[in-house]
């Protein structure tokens, strides 16, 4: 099948099979390897992507319906070498160890923020609970995505 897709900003007319997934599309067709392949059945959220601005598990979407849409990777967040305010929050607050689930979980916290579920700690962490960490570096990708929230929300939308 013959598809046209956004994915960061560029455009790709792309020839793909049916049975593609959006996250092979990208790992195996487009080398963007940012986006990681955990369970491949929806359960880790390592896979997680923005899809028209809203979170999914690339791994259950078929790139056949991708036509006309616009997709957004972990390679696709920093502008140049400015990083995202999530990325850094995610250094400056040690959120990761082994960093398997860590593009998913920031792809998610962009979303997850976009979306105003950051509002206090019990809140983000129910939002953020399909994607998880082997390592459990739970309260570190907390306290990150609650720290990217308050700057790029401020005080009222932001977490606590
Ligand atoms: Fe997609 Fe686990 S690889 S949810
Ligand atoms: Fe290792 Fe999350 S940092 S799985």
């Amino acid at each position: 099948m013959q598809i046209q897709a956004t994915i960061n900003e560029v455009s790709y007319a792309l020839d793909i099979g049916s049975g593609l997934t959006l996250l092979d599309l990208l790992r195996e067709q487009l080398q963007l390897t940012g986006t990681k392949k955990g369970c491949n059945r929806g359960e880790c959220g390592a896979c997680t992507v923005l899809l028209d601005g809203r979170r999914v598990n690339a791994c259950l979407v078929l790139a056949a319906t991708l036509d006309g849409k616009h997709i957004q990777t972990i390679e696709g967040l920093a502008e140049g070498t400015k990083l995202h305010p999530v990325q850094q929050a995610f250094i400056d607050h040690d959120a990761f160890q082994c960093g398997f689930c860590t593009s998913g979980q920031i792809m998610s916290a962009v979303g997850c923020i976009a979306e105003g579920h950051t509002r206090d700690n019990a809140e983000l962490r129910e939002w953020m609970s399909g994607n998880l960490c082997r390592c459990s570096a739970y309260p570190q990708i907390s306290a990150a995505v609650a720290a990217a929230a308050l700057q790029i929300k401020g005080g009222k939308n932001g977490a606590v």
